[in-house]
């Protein structure tokens, strides 16, 4: 018995000291390295990069080498770039788990931003279906430079000849999250009647207007400033947070998309239909476990009650780049962009992304 207690005491304080050192490990910031010389043979060209994790004053704006495509990768000039809160993520290694990913005490990649609209100026032997001169748009690793290089296979879509760079630019990230949190997570129809809570942001100005091209009645919570923009933008019905609890409204929705995640789960669960989903899409924030909580409640609570709590992790896809370049072709989708600021001015960008208050996209020109 006795033997028993020591085993499993011991157990228990080998697992309390290895997530005590995993802790330790993961959330150590080392200090910023200096910037390496540009090897005489290379050819320059301008980018925002980081060498250490911390606040925008950590990105730099330097001369690095222009990267050159490998057989089966295009190098794209990039005419226009968006940001997202996967920037300032990135740029503070937080919540500390993704630094599992992205590097230990500092990021193992100095490049940053992932959404860009350009032109194709080379390809590798390999690549197919794209010629330099092409237009495109899609998400890559180095958003934020003159230069990127993105696999044929992966993120990129031609970009409609009728949408600006900006635009195209605007779509990867957060149209994808919309349309797959409402197609393939909401599964959305004709005539279903769903909430965005956060309509005003990059997410939710997408998803309320691929909500309406699903042919949903849409509803969007955002402020007071934002209701005329949500409204010319087609939703329904607009609810200004600042006057009324959605979660209180005593109305019935078959898909709730929430980018916020300001209401509990029983809350939302309020105004769920008997059948109805709640996906997940954005919301606790936090270093440590914050950001787990609400999906875990989810886990939880599933089990329970006749609604479904899902929660969105968006994943690239060539297809729906391809779908999203037609619905703002047919102009049913029209990005909402909010403020512009010059490569040189990323950290100024990404520092309003941080605030929350975001209208829309912002963007980064590089024209
Ligand atoms: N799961 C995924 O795969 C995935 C993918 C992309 C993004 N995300 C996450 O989704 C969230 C939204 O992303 P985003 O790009 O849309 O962010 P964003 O553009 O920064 O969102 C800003 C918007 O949120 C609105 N907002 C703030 N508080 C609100 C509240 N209490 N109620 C309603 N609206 C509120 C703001 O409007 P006001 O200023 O008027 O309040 C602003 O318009 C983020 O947490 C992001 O990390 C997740």
């Amino acid at each position: 018995m006795k033997l028993r207690y020591k085993i499993s005491g011991g157990i228990l304080i080998f697992v309390a000291a290895s997530l005590s050192l995993l802790a330790l490990v993961v959330s150590h910031d080392s200090a910023c390295g200096p910037a390496p010389a540009l090897p005489a043979n290379e050819e320059p060209m301008k980018a925002i990069v980081y060498r250490c994790y911390g606040p925008p004053e950590v990105l730099q704006f330097e001369d690095v080498a222009k990267p050159k495509p490998a057989d089966d990768e295009v190098l794209v000039r990039v005419r226009a770039a968006a940001v997202n809160p996967l920037d300032w993520h990135y740029m503070r290694g937080s919540p500390y788990i993704m630094r599992l990913g992205s590097g230990l005490g500092a990021p193992d990649d100095s490049r940053i931003g992932v959404d860009f609209a350009g032109t194709v100026e080379a390809v590798g032997i390999n690549v197919k279906q794209f010629k330099p001169g092409d237009n495109v748009f899609g998400g890559g690793s180095g958003a934020f430079a003159e230069y990127l290089t993105v696999r044929e296979d992966r993120a990129l879509a031609l970009k409609p000849a009728n949408v600006t760079f900006e635009q195209a630019a605007s779509v990867p990230i957060a149209a994808i999250t919309a349309l797959q949190a409402l197609r393939d997570k909401g599964k959305v129809q004709p005539g279903h009647k769903v909430l965005i809570n956060g309509a005003s942001g990059g997410v939710g100005t997408f998803a309320v207007q691929i909500a309406k091209s699903l042919g949903a009645e849409v509803t969007g919570v955002c402020s007071t400033r934002n209701v005329g923009m949500v409204r010319s933008i087609g939703a329904d019905h607009v609810i200004d947070y600042t006057r009324e609890d959605y979660t209180r409204s005593g109305e019935k929705y078959d898909v709730i998309i929430d980018n916020v995640g300001n209401h509990s789960l029983l809350a939302n669960r309020r105004v769920l239909d008997p059948d109805g989903i709640l996906v997940i899409v954005g919301g606790s924030k936090g270093n440590w476990l914050g950001p787990l909580l609400r999906p875990i409640g989810a886990l939880i609570l599933s089990p329970f009650v006749s609604q479904e709590f899902v929660m969105i992790l968006a994943k690239f896809s060539k297809e729906d780049l391809a779908l999203l370049g037609d619905l703002m072709q047919s102009g049913e989708v029209v990005p909402v962009i909010d403020r512009h600021y010059p490569l040189s001015e990323v950290p100024a960008a990404i520092r309003y992304s941080e605030e929350g208050r975001a209208r829309g996209k912002i963007i980064i020109d590089l024209e």
